[in-house]
């Protein structure tokens, strides 16, 4: 017989982590940090192991269960997945709503639920008592296929509905059936880290969010599909027993009280002039979304009344979709042009003749690497439509096919460096051509020496990409460490430099040897160490020597430092070139230890934590950061409870609506800067 207290601790650790899990992707409140998860993970994964007769398959441990599937089976919905007729201006919205009016008679008071319209997949899922036993796509409405596999890997799924701890005291008790209908997404930060990743693998990249979450959705073997930062919203139910709704509305409450993430930015509204208030509001702010929307749907609230309106082919006329103008342009490929990166990356980029895309001229695009422009083939004077989603660079689709006229040029991938003229090479398995001529390559230099002087590294202002072109054409520069033996006459020939011009320059590039070691470690330009893993390096080795130095187990034994970092520094260190230079940095006289002496900074925002949105008047983001920092205080990217303050700048993103939302404490540039002593008093208080 099983002991009690495995029993015991095995459903207490069960609920401890769907807790959390629930707190991090659906609440976007995580109570606990990634190290504390794991320990909860582990301790629950060697009980099931120790005591195989208490594994359940809807264990948080059971994600990943399933072996990869030779095929999907059909799954027939019973109750079809609509589809949505689409608004393409105010008028067909007004239309619309008359409609609506004339059907249901002058008198029906109406209500209405307008809600983001995500641009993902349309999923059904179906729990029996409480369980998720099936997952289905939309398919054609009639009939999807069954991905139960895949779609259990996605952490705001629940396999278990919860029982409402956290849910008002009256939470509902669990229906015998119901189905929750929803998107599958893709983040948009999501998308760019999973495409970087996808194609330095060298497999082929998702054009959209939408594409990646479908290809996502469609993998054989559930345990990649676990791998993809996939996410889900809850719109809609359908078949249910042992449960009944009134209104949409009320659906949408008693889904995020079973556990499922609902769109925090639905509303109800009465009267129809809000329902558009609130579209037009939403096509200004699609930009600041983290993911991509297509416009909005608005729908009738009352059931009642959607069941009276009924549906026409497959658009119910309850609810329409009002769309945004697309973010898609067709323009005309001229040229494209390969750079060579800091590490010797070779990105090509498409110039094109300059269009109109949401609001800005768009003249170059991005074409990702030499694979994706044959995948697609891509070719010279091609009509091509590019896309931008979020904030992002804009990136080329694909061509038009049926535009081409016949004098098109196939492209071929340069064979050899544009800078250097060295043969290009290419990895097993990357995607990327790199120029192997590593710190002697002059575009390689250039682009490390723009690096170096950036605002997140030493912070040297007054050399651009010009100054530096002509530093390195004229052999004056040959690694960064030489900027710091540069004198006025090396000035000279430059254009615009006058005597004032040049004493100021120098006197920046005399400034940045005070940076700190952690602004030094970024400068270098390490792959994959920006300036968290930076700053955590430099505070755990506090010099230069010691962290040339480190093992790669040392380097993971660093907090927040993962394998993939802790490899590329040791890869970075192993070069003989890289060490010299930080000998020569040292030379220079750059601070390359942390000094302990000025490490008893300011503790005024100890215990403080701090997320910025928008653009200040002053502060870039990242010095901002810093000098909370400096000052004790912590930075974070998402707004719970949790934090002390937002900081907001000019056009903030969803960020400000969120510290509204929890009354969290708002400040602006000025106000952050009077919760610190000033400058002066620091000085003296060292
Ligand atoms: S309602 C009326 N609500 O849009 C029932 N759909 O064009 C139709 N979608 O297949 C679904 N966000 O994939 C609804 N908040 C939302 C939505 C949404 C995205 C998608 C869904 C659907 C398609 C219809």
């Amino acid at each position: 017989m099983t002991p009690p207290e495995p029993t015991h601790r095995v459903a207490e650790l069960r609920n401890l982590i769907n807790e959390h899990n629930y707190r991090y992707y659906v609440l976007d409140d995580p109570a606990i940090s990634d190290a504390e998860y794991d320990v909860l993970m582990r301790e629950l994964c060697d009980l099931e192991a120790a005591h195989p007769n208490l594994l359940t398959p809807d264990s948080p441990t059971q994600r990943v269960g399933a072996p990869p599937a030779s095929h999907f089976a059909k799954v027939r919905h019973e109750q079809p997945m609509l589809s949505l007729g689409n608004a393409f201006s105010e008028a067909d919205l007004y239309a619309w709503h008359e409609r609506v009016v004339r059907l249901l008679g002058n008198e029906a008071p109406l209500a209405f639920v307008v809600e983001p319209k995500i641009d993902g997949l349309a999923v059904a899922l179906m729990y029996r008592q409480g369980h998720l036993v099936q997952g289905a796509t939309r398919g054609d409405g009639e009939e999807g296929e069954d991905i139960t596999a895949n779609l259990r890997t996605i952490q705001s799924i629940p396999l278990t509905l919860r029982a409402a701890p956290l849910a008002a005291p009256s939470a509902p008790a669990i229906p015998e059936v119901l189905e929750v209908r929803g998107e599958v997404y893709l983040r948009l930060a999501d998308f760019d880290a999973l495409n970087a990743r996808l194609s330095a693998a060298g497999e082929r990249v998702a054009a959209n969010p939408r594409n990646a979450a479908a290809g996502s959705l469609r993998q054989k073997d559930p345990s990649i599909t676990s791998q993809r930062p996939l996410r889900f919203f809850a719109y809609a139910t359908g078949v249910t027993r042992g449960v009944q709704f009134r209104s949409q509305w009320e659906t949408l409450q008693f889904l995020r009280s079973l556990g499922f993430p609902v769109n925090q930015d639905a509303r109800r509204f009465e009267q129809f002039a809000e329902v558009v208030g609130f579209c037009r509001e939403w096509m200004a702010r699609r930009e600041q979304l983290a993911y991509e929307a297509d416009g909005v749907v608005v729908k009738i609230d009352d059931r009642y009344q959607q069941a009276e309106l009924g549906v026409v082919g497959r658009d119910p006329r309850w609810a329409i979709a009002y769309k945004f103008p697309a973010r898609e342009a067709v323009t005309r490929l001229v040229t494209i042009v390969v750079n060579v990166g800091r590490t010797g990356v070779i990105t090509p980029n498409a110039e094109l003749e300059p269009v109109e895309l949401s609001g800005v001229t768009v003249r170059n695009a991005s074409l990702h690497n030499a694979d994706y422009i044959a995948q697609r083939d891509i070719r010279l004077g091609d009509y091509v439509t590019i896309k931008r989603a979020g904030d992002v660079i804009p990136y080329v689709i694909g061509p038009v096919v049926n535009r081409r006229v016949g004098d098109e040029q196939p492209y071929s991938f340069p064979t050899h460096c544009p800078a250097c003229g060295t043969a290009l090479e290419r990895e097993e398995g990357e995607a990327a051509w790199r120029c192997p001529n590593f710190g002697i390559c002059p575009a390689q230099v250039v682009r490390r020496i723009e690096h170096f002087v950036s605002r997140t590294a030493l912070d040297i202002v007054g050399i651009g990409e010009r100054q530096a072109e002509l530093f390195v054409s004229k052999g004056m520069v040959t690694d960064v460490a030489d900027l710091y033996a540069l004198r006025a006459e090396d000035f000279a020939e430059m254009e615009g430099f006058g005597t004032r011009r040049v004493a100021n320059v120098l006197e920046a590039i005399e400034q940045s040897k005070q940076r700190p070691l952690e602004r030094l470690v970024v400068g270098m330009g390490i792959r994959y160490v920006g300036t968290v893993a930076a700053q955590a390096l430099a505070r755990h080795f506090g010099s230069l020597e010691r962290l040339m130095d480190a093992s790669k187990e040392e380097l993971e034994a660093v907090d927040g430092i993962g394998p993939v970092a802790a490899a590329s520094v040791v890869d970075f260190f192993r070069h003989e070139a890289n060490r010299t230079l930080a000998h020569k940095l040292k030379a220079a006289g750059l601070t390359v230890a942390t000094d302990t002496t000025h490490a008893a900074r300011s503790t005024t925002l100890e215990g403080q934590t701090f997320v910025l949105t928008g653009t200040m008047p002053n502060l870039s983001r990242e010095q901002a950061a810093s000098l909370i920092q400096s000052h004790g205080g912590k930075v974070t990217g998402t707004v719970s409870k949790k934090t002390s303050f937002v900081v907001v700048g000019e056009s903030p993103g969803s960020k400000l609506a969120r510290a509204q939302t929890l009354g969290v404490a708002v400040l602006d540039e000025a106000g952050l800067l009077a919760l610190i002593p000033p400058p002066e008093a620091e000085e003296t208080g060292k």
